[in-house]
C-alpha cells in the first residue's frame, strides 16, 4: 500500500475515532500506525513493513493468526444461527457445548460458567455475583472486595475500581466505595533492602492485615491475576503465593483470580491457578479463549458457589452477547485446537523453556536490571544504573525501546520502563531466535540513544 493511503487512513482516525488508552493530542501530532492483515506471529503495516508480534496482538491471539478453522467455525454458525440470547430460559448448542468444554479443562471442582463479552465485563460479574452469593447466604454485610494497586481487572467502572491503576483511579473518582486495595508483590520496583521471598511474605501479609482492618464479616472476596501483566508482567516472589493460600484458609472470604491473560496455556499450564496450584472460587477468563478472533470472556465458577446461587432466586445481571454463538463456535473451535495440537504442552516442555533461556541471555545488556520471566511471558526492566536499579529520569526510555522496536519490525510493549512480552503460543523456536535478536538490536539502539 502507499503512504497516501496511509495518510488516508490517519486521516480518518484523527476526523473520527477515538481509540482506547490514547493521548489524543500525542496521536493525533504524528499519526496511527495502520495494521492491514496478519499470518502466524506477523503483522504488516499499511507500508507493508512486516513485524513479529510478541504481544500476541493484545496478549490475546494465542493460536497465532490466520487459523482458517476459526474463520469457518464462525462463518457456519452464521449460517445456522447467527444470534439468539441466553435470557429467560432458552439456550443454544455452542454456549453449552462451550461451558462444558471450559470446565474439561478448568481446575477441578469449577464446572459452570457464566458468559460475557469481554475480561471487563466478567469482573463487573464477579463484583455483582460475590456480593449476591453472601447475601444469599444471611451475610448482605459482606460486600467489600480487596484488590491490588497495579492490578489490572479491565476498564469499566468495576474493572477500573478492582484493578490498582492509579492514574485510571484519577480520572472520575475511582475505585467506587467497598473496594480496598494493597500492594503488589512486585520486588524489583518495590522490594528495597529485601530479599524476594522475605519481600513475597511481606505483601501477602497484608491481606491478612487489610481483613482484620476491614473485619472478617465486611470482606467478600480477594481478586488478583496470577501474574499481572498489564502492571508489567509482575511474578510474585516464591514465597507470595503459598502466603497468600495459608490466609485464604483461615478467613471465610472469596478468593478470584483473574485468567484473562494467564488462561489457555499462557504460562504453559491451562490456566496461572494450576501453574501456583491456587484453587479459586471464581476465574474471570477472555483473551485466549477466542485467542481474540472475536470478543469473548466469561466467570467460571467453583460448585460451592454455584450451590449457593442456585438457592438465590434469580441473579439480575447479564448481557445481550453473553454466550453469543458465533463466538462461542470460535471458542470451542479455539479450545479443539490447543488441545489437539498440544499447544499447551509444547509451550510447558520445549518453546517456553527456550524462550525463558534465551531472555536470560538479555539480563547481561547494559539497561537491563532485570530479566524475568514465565512461559510465554517476558519483563526486561531497564535501568540507569543495574548495580543500584537507579531508573531513568522522566521521560523514561520504555518508549523510546518501544519506537526501536517499531523500526526494527517488532512489537514489544513499554509499561513505564519495563518493557514486556507475550508472544503467541504457536511461535516457532527459530522465530523465537528472531525475536530475542530484534530486542537486542532495539536494546542496543536505546542504549546508544541514552548511555551515549
Ligand atoms: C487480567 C485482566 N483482566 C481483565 C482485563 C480486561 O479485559 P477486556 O479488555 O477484555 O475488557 C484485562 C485486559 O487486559 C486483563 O489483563
Amino acid at each position: 500500500m502507499s503512504d497516501s493511503q496511509t495518510l488516508h487512513w490517519q486521516a480518518l482516525g484523527r476526523d473520527h475515532h477515538l481509540p482506547p488508552f490514547t493521548d489524543y493530542k500525542a496521536l493525533n501530532a504524528k499519526g496511527t500506525r495502520i495494521i492491514t492483515r496478519a499470518s502466524g506471529v506477523y503483522l504488516w503495516d499499511s507500508e507493508g513493513h512486516k513485524i513479529l508480534d510478541a504481544m500476541a496482538g493484545l496478549w490475546c491471539v494465542n493460536v497465532g493468526y490466520g487459523r482458517e478453522e476459526l474463520v469457518e467455525a464462525a462463518a457456519q454458525q452464521m449460517r445456522e444461527l447467527p444470534y439468539y440470547n441466553l435470557f429467560f430460559q432458552t439456550a443454544h448448542p455452542p454456549a453449552l457445548a462451550l461451558a462444558k468444554a471450559i470446565a474439561e479443562i478448568a481446575p477441578a471442582g469449577m464446572n459452570h460458567v457464566f458468559f460475557t463479552g469481554s475480561g471487563s465485563e466478567a469482573n463487573d460479574t464477579v463484583l455483582r455475583m460475590v456480593r449476591h452469593y453472601w447475601a444469599i447466604k444471611g451475610q448482605p454485610s459482606k460486600k467489600v472486595v480487596i484488590g491490588r494497586w497495579n492490578g489490572y481487572h479491565g476498564s469499566t467502572v468495576a474493572g477500573a475500581s478492582l484493578g490498582g491503576m492509579k492514574a485510571m483511579h484519577g480520572q472520575g473518582d475511582f475505585p467506587i466505595p467497598g473496594i480496598e486495595h494493597i500492594d503488589q508483590p512486585y520486588w524489583y520496583g518495590e522490594g528495597g533492602e529485601l530479599s524476594p521471598e522475605e519481600f513475597g511474605v511481606r505483601v501477602a501479609d497484608q491481606l491478612e492485615q487489610k481483613i482484620l482492618e476491614i473485619g472478617e464479616d465486611k470482606v467478600a472476596a480477594f481478586i488478583a491475576e496470577p501474574i499481572q501483566g498489564a502492571g508489567g508482567v509482575i511474578i510474585p516472589p516464591d514465597s507470595y503465593w503459598p502466603r497468600i493460600k495459608g490466609i485464604l484458609a483461615r478467613y471465610d472470604i472469596l478468593f478470584v483470580a483473574d485468567e484473562v491473560i494467564c488462561g489457555f496455556g499462557r504460562t504453559g499450564e491451562w490456566f496461572g491457578s494450576d501453574y501456583y496450584g491456587l484453587a479459586p472460587d471464581l476465574m474471570p477468563i477472555a483473551k485466549g479463549l477466542t485467542s481474540g478472533y472475536i470478543p469473548m470472556g466469561g466467570v467460571v465458577v467453583r460448585d460451592e458457589v454455584v450451590h449457593t446461587l442456585n438457592e438465590g432466586g434469580e441473579f439480575y445481571h447479564g448481557f445481550t452477547y453473553s454466550g453469543h454463538p458465533v463466538a462461542a463456535a470460535v471458542a470451542l473451535e479455539n479450545i479443539r485446537i490447543l488441545r489437539e495440537e498440544k499447544i499447551v504442552e509444547r509451550v510447558k516442555t520445549k518453546t517456553a523453556p527456550y524462550l525463558q533461556s534465551r531472555w536470560q541471555e538479555l539480563a547481561e545488556h547494559p539497561l537491563v536490571g532485570e530479566a524475568r520471566g514465565v512461559g510465554m511471558l517476558g519483563a526486561l526492566e531497564l535501568v540507569k544504573n543495574k548495580k543500584t536499579r537507579e531508573r531513568f529520569a522522566d521521560p523514561g526510555v520504555g518508549m523510546l525501546c518501544r519506537e526501536h522496536c517499531f523500526r526494527n519490525g517488532l512489537v514489544m510493549r513499554a509499561v513505564g520502563d519495563t518493557m514486556i512480552v507475550s508472544p503467541p503460543l504457536v511461535i516457532a523456536e527459530d522465530e523465537i531466535d528472531e525475536l530475542i535478536g530484534k530486542v537486542r538490536l532495539c536494546l542496543d539502539a536505546t542504549a546508544k540513544d541514552v548511555l551515549g
